[in-house]
């Protein structure tokens, strides 16, 4: 039997939390909880996973972990497909799309949102003041601003500079983020090809065993004006159910939206599937619809159960991701069809 370390924390109430053997687990009056765990999209979840990890560790909810670490990636000037840096619509306009749901089927979503560096903290606002659940353009960037958010300028100069190159030609061809087969590079480092669809889904088990998600991005690089995707469009780019787990997506957010593919591949999950086997179902729907068109996209789902078991799968080779719980801290690269 391996050493076993253990370390005791007493709370206000005289619970306590016990890390043995590298498992966090909570014990309370009530029994032994559940360990908790994050899981996101894309290496960058690694980062995002880490601040999340600050609230699940401490016993925080759910669904305040996942709105802080997708605010992570939301903030990096340098991730050019969520937030601040994201890559702009074909008229140079950044425009986001998020949506957040909780562990009693509550949710929120902002779409097409300008000049707001956090759209997840907004959506969850529309979840919390509104008895509405998705709220647009406009109408929530008035929201945002009547709720303290402040007006910013999300397009920087390298957002700019290669939407200035790419209207030297206009191309509209969405390009997935998949390994180039001729240089073996990922397409973002090809020159002039522009990472398009890397949105952070993240999803997260407290210690309560309550499950929340979080999704957001800025959607299709160079996009027409007006276009959203999968990300802020409950059960289609995220979806919780409390009783079963959660999914996401990443990837071109037409395919996801015409199979509602995160609420599929809970669906899924509830028959028996495990996270990895509902993941390839649903990554299977979209090439039985057009398996010629498949071939050249990529859409990625990540799901989580009720067990802490985890797993992705996408259409092509390169999709990644970001797991951090008592355990472990890692990024791994999910199996695919092609
Ligand atoms: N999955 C992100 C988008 O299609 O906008």
């Amino acid at each position: 039997m391996t050493t076993r370390r253990k370390f005791l924390t007493t709370s206000m109430l005289g619970s306590a939390v016990v890390i043995t053997g590298g498992d966090l687990l909570v014990r309370n009056g009530s029994g032994t909880k559940n360990n908790p765990i994050v899981i996101s999209t894309w290496d960058f979840g690694k980062e995002a996973n880490a601040a999340a990890w600050e609230i699940l560790r401490n016993n925080g909810r759910a669904l305040d972990a996942v709105e802080a670490g997708v605010k992570i990636p939301e903030a990096d000037p340098n991730i050019n497909s969520i937030g601040y840096g994201g890559l702009p619509d074909r008229e140079g306009h950044v425009t986001l799309d998020a949506c957040i749901m909780d562990e009693k089927y509550n949710c929120g979503s902002v779409m097409c949102l300008e000049n707001i560096i956090h759209p997840i903290s907004v959506a969850r606002l529309v979840m919390e003041k509104t008895p509405h659940i998705v709220l647009v353009g406009d109408g929530a960037l008035q929201f945002a601003l009547a709720n303290g958010f402040q007006k910013e300028n999300l397009l920087t100069p390298q957002s700019a500079k290669a939407w200035k190159e790419w209207l030297k030609t206009s191309k509209y061809e969405p390009i997935p983020n998949i390994e180039n087969k001729t240089t073996d590079k990922k397409v973002e480092e090809v020159p002039g090809g522009p990472k398009n669809h890397d949105t952070i889904g993240m999803i997260a088990m407290d210690s309560n065993g309550n499950v929340s998600g979080a999704c957001t991005t800025s959607g299709l690089a160079f996009k027409m004006r007006g276009r959203v995707g999968d990300s802020p469009i409950i059960g289609a780019g995220l979806y919780v159910d409390n009783e079963v787990g959660a999914a996401t997506s990443t990837g071109l957010g037409e395919e996801v939206i015409r199979i509602v593919g995160s609420h599929l591949v809970v669906e899924l999950m509830r028959q028996g599937l495990k996270p990895e086997a509902a993941c390839r179902n649903a990554v299977e729907r979209i090439i039985k619809r057009n398996p010629l068109k498949a071939k050249s996209i990529q859409v990625g789902f990540l799901a989580l159960n009720k067990k802490g078991e985890y797993g992705g799968y996408a259409l092509q080779k390169g999709f990644t991701y970001a797991v951090k719980n008592g355990k472990e801290d890692r990024v791994y690269s999910a199996k695919s069809i092609y």
